[in-house]
């Protein structure tokens, strides 16, 4: 079976592809290579192209019988979402409407969608479950927030079939090496503190240090990129055996502070790590945990790489290699 993975040349898009094609999957990756690494999908068929592009659309599902559609495109800078808002609508929302619009034409069911924990905003309760209000602080989240409720009104109108994976903070590397984490410019966490143990920068600043937390640092959930990619499998196999249609939200269950990602990186690493301590940044909440006890249990999934030191040694690994 034929699967479109549109962002697939991407740091989570590359991931899945290799899990999907470990579960027998055939790949199809469109991506528009502005922030994509074609090296990370050598053996994979690659459309350069972008969704803004109807045309180009209709003809790649025109060519190819998807039986479903895994979509990780789009912009990902909080931040720059604020300052620019127009270009993540345009991005995350529009070119979404055009890939809906394609796969509803050729007749394609299925899909897969990126969301992200963001569409909450500041969490009223931890670990957060997924009926938890969602009022997000910034276009990022709203973007993605608009694309739930737009696959909720198709799935209603036309029967699309649809899982939206919430997810929290995706890190680490697949073992196997040859892709991970590269964003440019970089804002996560591990490879700015990996990119310090390496040499690449004088120190990691720590936004915030009195939060109300055990050691005042942020708490978020962090979970591996290839336990990321698995639970796509599991929720395509899913849609496929006419599972019904919903968000999930996709996170570890448990909480590290960003004190204790440092410590840890320092202990993997076995190289000091320069701290700077800063303001909060506004807009960071303390804690940012999800249940995922709901994808657990609908889809079977377990995380095979729960724990913080595995996360950041496959991290460790591909960051040498790529970067060392
Ligand atoms: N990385 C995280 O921790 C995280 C957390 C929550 C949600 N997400 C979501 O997961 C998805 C993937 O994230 P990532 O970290 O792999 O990002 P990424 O930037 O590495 O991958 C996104 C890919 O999409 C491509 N792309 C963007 N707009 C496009 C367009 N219009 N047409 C074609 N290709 C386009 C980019 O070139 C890139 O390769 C994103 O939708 C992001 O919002 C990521």
């Amino acid at each position: 079976m034929k699967v479109l993975v549109t962002g697939g040349a991407g740091y989570i898009g590359a991931h899945t592809v290799r899990a999907l094609k470990r579960a027998g999957f055939e790949t199809i990756v469109f991506d528009n290579l502005v922030y994509g690494h074609p090296e990370f999908v050598p053996s994979t068929e690659l459309v350069v192209g972008d969704l803004a592009d109807r045309a180009l659309l209709t003809d790649l599902f025109s060519r190819h019988a998807f039986a479903g559609v895994i979509h990780f495109a789009a912009y990902a800078y909080v931040g720059e979402s604020v300052q620019q808002p127009l270009k993540y609508y345009r991005n995350n929302v529009s070119s979404t409407i055009n890939l809906l619009e394609a796969m509803t034409e050729a007749g394609v069911k299925n899909i897969i969608f990126s969301s992200t924990c963001a569409t909450y905003g500041e969490p009223q309760t931890l670990p957060i479950p997924e009926d938890h209000p969602q009022n997000p602080i910034n276009p990022y989240g709203s973007s993605k927030l608009m694309v739930e409720r737009i696959l909720q009104d198709t799935h209603q109108a036309l029967g699309l079939n649809f899982i939206a994976l919430r997810y929290f903070n995706a890190a680490g590397a697949d073992p196997a090496g040859g892709i991970g984490e590269d964003h440019n410019p970089e804002t996560h966490l591990i490879p700015l503190v990996l990119d310090v143990a390496l040499g690449r920068r004088p120190h990691i600043t720590v936004f915030g240090t009195d939060y109300d937390t055990l050691d005042g640092t942020c708490i978020r959930d962090y979970i591996h990129v290839n336990d990321l990619a698995q639970a796509h499998v599991l929720g395509l196999q899913y849609l496929l055996d006419g599972g019904a249609s919903q968000c999930l939200n996709l996170g570890n269950g448990n909480g590290f502070s960003v004190q204790e990602v440092i410590a840890a990186a320092q202990k993997v690493t076995g190289r000091p790590i320069s701290v700077q301590l800063g303001e909060r940044r506004p807009g960071d909440p303390a804690i940012l945990v999800g249940s995922s006890q709901r994808v657990r249990d609908l889809l079977h999934w377990t995380p095979q790489y729960a724990q913080l030191e595995v996360v950041l040694q496959t991290a460790w690994d591909w960051h040498q290699q790529r970067f060392g």
